[in-house]
């Protein structure tokens, strides 16, 4: 137990809690054999895995950056294309006691300890603050305690469970388990670890610095994207190169997650935050209002623009020719901010994020299988995976003998909270004609004239019922429900009902 660590967190660690119990009894059957450790040891001592030198940039003149940018990966989460590559972001405090805020994937283990290596030039580690223990960010976290044997592992009950389900990590004799508001002094640095539960797994938080007003922000403001040694966000053209990155990393990772978000915005309100330094991505030192603003928005599921997308799904083109029409006529009648996709073309996370910025989403899909077409309905359900509200749609369906897509989509609007529909629908028999152009034409008006009238649907939508969030109150999961069943168990830290708290 260090005697940096206030008395409130050491006596939250001392008391252990159910999760540090249980974590005890996970953490003694430890998966590292005493010998193998010896040998590892011996292997990295005084080498290098690579014959390279770091690549370290200073976020501030006692704070290294040592993360590691990657282009060889082709599917980030083996899901999402990223073309751009990506960067496993890391850093190093170098006060009188050293503290590293997350690892790296392991893909890029090699130039981490390089980097970590040539920042501590000499002096050991510390601290190791886990703020994320999702494994883009924890792979190195055993070899870490291999290399400095002494360092201690700052982190909260629900991230040491999920440290050593995924790495059988025993950090019994190192772990300082913290929770809101707990503080870790170094020197001249105090620390202060601000809970940030689903944003973007239950374990996370975000790590406050007060002498550079630093938040190390887990995945929070970050983006897909290598950093091509471009630091910080001022350093490129944000808006024009990385904002479709950052929107799509948001909207796809964390999108889900809006009322966590909004809780942790409205924490970070009070604090004076001068720099923002998210795990992956650019750090952000200016115009921290702007990407704050964004994220406002996203995480509110309010529109970023006034804007139509038009997603099509066709296969002999009769649908295609339909969605063009619509666009062409759209844009025409005054609404001129429009984007076509095709949806089996478009990534579904492309369109994800999208559907973000947008404020109107027209739909134009053919029935197929007596359904909508598989890959329309497949970005249908991620949309509503994603919690998309506040929108407006408008559809057409394409059948050559029985079309029914449309009122199969107009069932998954109806369950996304805040969205309705514009105009009257649009039936296409095969490929449209021109016995087509006057409800085509009708329905593009209609919704030109929402988007110039600023979206307003032309009927409230049904509120949705308020949702009641209950808090575990040592790991911080929420589970949402009039009343958690009495068998419920927390599906991180185990414990039962009597130790949630409703959310006030
Ligand atoms: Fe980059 Fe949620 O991990």
């Amino acid at each position: 137990m260090s005697e940096n660590l206030t008395r409130r967190s050491f006596l939250k660690t001392a008391a252990a809690g159910a999760v540090g119990i249980a974590a005890a009894g996970l953490f003694s059957g430890n998966a590292f054999e005493a010998k193998a450790e010896e040998n590892i040891a011996a292997e990295f001592d005084g080498k290098k895995k690579f014959a390279g030198i770091g690549s370290i940039r200073m976020v501030a003149d006692d704070v290294a950056y040592l993360g590691v940018s990657e282009w060889r990966i082709q599917l980030f989460e083996n899901v999402y294309p990223i073309p751009r590559g990506v960067a496993y972001n890391s850093y190093l405090l170098l006060d009188e006691k050293t503290a590293l805020i997350d690892t790296v994937d392991r893909a890029v283990t090699g130039q981490f300890f390089e980097n970590l290596t040539a920042a501590l030039n000499g002096r050991n580690l510390d601290y190791l603050v886990v703020n994320h223990m999702e494994p883009d960010h924890s792979s190195a976290i055993s070899e870490v305690i291999v290399r400095y044997p002494e360092v201690k592992v700052v982190l909260t009950g629900a991230a040491a469970v999920i440290l050593n389900q995924f790495f059988a990590c025993d950090i019994s004799d190192r772990a300082i388990l913290v929770g809101e508001g707990d503080t870790l002094n170094t020197g001249k640095h105090t620390l202060t670890f601000v809970m940030a539960p689903m944003v973007h797994w239950p374990e996370v938080m975000m790590t406050y610095d007060d002498v550079h007003g630093i938040l190390f922000s887990a995945d929070a403001f970050g983006s897909f994207g290598a950093l091509n040694g471009n630091l910080f966000a001022d350093e490129v053209d944000f808006e024009k190169e990385w904002l479709p990155d950052a929107r799509r990393y948001y909207c796809n990772i964390v999108g889900k997650y809006g009322s966590q978000v909004q809780d942790v915005l409205a924490k970070a309100a009070g604090v004076d935050i001068r720099m923002l330094c998210p795990t992956h991505g650019p750090v952000w030192r200016e115009n921290l209002g702007w990407i704050l603003e964004k994220y406002s928005l996203w995480s509110s599921y309010t529109p970023e623009e006034n804007a139509v997308m038009v997603v099509y799904g066709s296969i002999y083109g009769g649908t295609e020719s339909a969605a063009n029409a619509l666009a062409a006529r759209i844009s025409a009648s005054g609404a001129a901010n429009v984007a076509v996709y095709d949806v089996s073309k478009t990534h579904v996370s492309e369109l994800i994020a999208e559907a973000f910025r947008c404020s109107h989403i027209v739909l134009a899909s053919i029935t197929y299988n007596m359904g909508i077409f598989t890959p329309m309905k497949n970005f249908l359900l991620d949309l509503e995976a994603h919690n998309l509200q506040n929108r407006r749609f408008s559809l057409l369906e394409n059948g050559s003998w029985s079309p029914a897509a449309a009122g199969l989509m107009k069932e998954i609007i109806d369950r996304l909270k805040g969205c309705s529909c514009v105009g009257e629908t649009v039936t296409v028999l095969s490929s449209p004609d021109a016995g087509d152009a006057d409800a085509l034409g009708a329905l593009a008006d209609a919704v030109a004239e929402s988007v110039k009238g600023g979206g307003a649907p032309e009927e409230e939508p049904a509120e949705a019922a308020p949702v009641t969030r209950w808090i575990c109150s040592v790991c911080g999961y929420v589970y949402e429900g009039e009343t958690i069943p009495e068998d419920f168990k927390c599906p991180i830290c185990g414990v039962g009902p009597d130790k949630f708290v409703k959310e006030a």
